[in-house]
């Protein structure tokens, strides 16, 4: 069996990060450019971030929602918030889409030697207030970027066996 691209074997999540590791312009940048370049439904391309460099007031603005959730991600390098845009009419695939461009985003984190770890444990009401996004748009993930924590390893990462992708097969 061929073995996947490294991009993905190696990528993993870290739950602390290198909170003196600062992440570049064009890093950011390039990690937005993965996004937009994601499919979409009817190429509608759904998403929207909100993206603060740490130290920035936007991080400041950002972490207000994330205090007291997810306080492991205060130290990542950037924070991005991610939104969606929800069509109203036929199937509503925004979200679906949404992840995809958060998934292009974590690989491309890869690429460039940065780690990110999603998460859905922050005030989305909260992020929502603070940058004034309002229906049809809807906060749904957060990503935390950077580098690991000195001594960060991935946790025991697993998944179901292969045979289980296939169940109706
Ligand atoms: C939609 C989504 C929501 C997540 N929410 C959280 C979260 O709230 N807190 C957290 O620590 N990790 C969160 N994660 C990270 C996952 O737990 C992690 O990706 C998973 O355990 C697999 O680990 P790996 O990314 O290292 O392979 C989330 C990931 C995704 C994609």
């Amino acid at each position: 069996m061929a073995d996947i691209t490294p991009l993905l074997a190696d990528r993993w999540s870290p739950h602390a990060f290198d909170a003196t590791h600062v992440i570049s312009d064009e890093q950011v940048e390039l990690l937005l450019e993965a996004a937009r370049w994601a499919p979409s439904a009817m190429n509608r391309q759904p998403w929207s971030f909100v993206v603060g460099v740490r130290d920035s007031d936007t991080f400041a603005r950002l972490r207000t929602a994330v205090s007291g959730y997810s306080d492991w991600a205060l130290d990542a390098s950037a924070l991005v918030l991610g939104a969606y845009e929800n069509a109203g009419t036929g199937p509503d695939y925004a979200l679906y889409d949404v992840g995809q461009s958060v998934a292009h985003m974590s690989v491309q984190a890869e690429a460039l030697g940065l780690h990110v770890r999603q998460f859905a444990t922050f005030d989305h009401a909260g992020a929502a207030r603070e940058f004034g996004i309002a229906a049809p748009w809807r906060p749904i993930i957060m990503a935390a970027i950077g580098l690991p924590a000195p001594g960060q390893k991935p946790e025991g990462r697993s998944r179901k066996p292969l045979d289980h992708l296939t169940p109706w097969q």
